[in-house]
């Protein structure tokens, strides 16, 4: 499955929607994009970190980076107005399927959730690290399935830093637990319940419910076919459940970070998504030291060959397949500084 910048068009937005209200990328000066090709080798291997273990002057690095992309003209591919977009369009159904104008590419509900957003960060992580002029930035996560990281980082809600998104959810800035399991609905569980409940989702998401790629990473979706075939057990929860969670529930559609074409506007969403991939690579992980076989990527062809479309930190199109980013170290980057508690929490 593929899709080009030359037929996106208008995206397919929910009732009430908050500006702006077209998101397809800007044009590019060359007018094929370019194939990805792999980082030099011996480029220095970046670490990803929690956000709640880097500590305050690594977080003044991504305060600075996002500053630095709000500053860009709109019209850059790398500020952050247009980092935001390539959200947008991916899941509004502004991009066709190449060959199948009629049919929407559609990056969620499908077995492009995770690749699709590790392209989405590894293009964001560089441009944050050119414009800081620290060739190892690495994105820190935000890793709400540990209890240390269970809260959102307060970082994000000092409302005089450029983290600070106003479109969220009040009642869930910290010291509030996450729910990772949150519909809509308050819990009523103390803090130490709500840990264990925490940890459970976990399990039964990356273990108990996730034996075979196709309920891991979500259903096969092939050129020619109808978007959201289906999710995989952690796009709903935790990913969902945390987007959810962070929105403001009192808007049509819980913006920012609750609905698609605005969640990338919240500079939470990428420590909230360098988690989710994090989490892809600890399912890999957890099946080779337990022996469970299922824990493997899918090796069909549909899925490797299927191409996304970025700016790089050049701003040059490059068209990413999913065979390109299989492989964290081949892209320089790998995550460190917290366990899997939810491995013995078996419910
Ligand atoms: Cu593309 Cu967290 O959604």
């Amino acid at each position: 499955l593929h899709t080009s910048l030359h037929t996106c068009r208008k995206p397919k937005l929910p009732p009430n929607p908050l500006p702006p209200f077209y998101c397809c990328p800007p044009a590019s000066s060359s007018s094929e994009p370019i194939n990805f090709t792999l980082p030099d080798p011996v480029e220095p291997l970046r670490v990803r970190r929690p956000v709640h273990g880097v500590g305050a002057e690594y977080m003044a690095k991504y305060e600075r980076a996002i500053a630095l992309m709000k500053a860009l003209p709109h019209t850059d591919p790398r500020s952050f107005y247009q980092m935001a977009n390539i959200h947008c369009a991916y899941c509004t159904g502004s991009y066709r399927q190449t060959g199948n104008p009629e049919l929407d590419m559609q990056i969620h509900f499908s077995w492009f959730f995770f690749p699709f957003h590790r392209a989405y960060l590894y293009f964001f992580e560089r441009i944050a690290a050119k414009l800081l002029g620290e060739p190892d930035f690495a994105l820190p996560f935000w890793s709400w399935d540990v209890p240390e990281g269970m809260r959102m980082p307060p970082e994000f809600a000092n409302s005089s830093s450029p983290l600070y998104d106003p479109v969220r959810n009040p009642r869930h800035a910290p010291p509030r637990l996450v729910d990772l399991d949150f519909v809509g609905v308050e819990s009523n569980r103390t803090d130490e319940q709500q840990i264990q409940h925490n940890l459970r989702t976990m399990y039964k998401q990356m273990i108990g419910n996730a034996a075979l790629p196709s309920l891991f990473h979500g259903q096969p979706f092939r050129a020619g076919q109808f978007d959201k075939p289906g999710p995989g057990t952690v796009e709903l929860s935790p990913h969902n459940t945390v987007h959810t969670w962070t929105g403001d529930i009192a808007l049509t559609n819980v913006e920012n970070m609750g609905t698609y074409y605005s969640a990338g506007r919240d500079p939470l969403f990428y420590p909230h998504h360098s988690n989710i991939d994090r989490l892809w690579e600890a399912w890999r992980q957890v099946g080779a030291a337990h022996g469970y076989r299922g824990h493997v990527d899918f090796v069909d062809p549909d899925w490797l060959d299927s191409s996304f479309l970025f700016y790089d930190e050049e701003s040059r199109l490059v068209r990413i397949t999913v065979r390109d980013v299989l492989d964290t170290e081949k892209l320089r980057y790998k995550f460190d500084g917290v366990g899997m508690p939810w491995v013995d929490a078996r419910p």
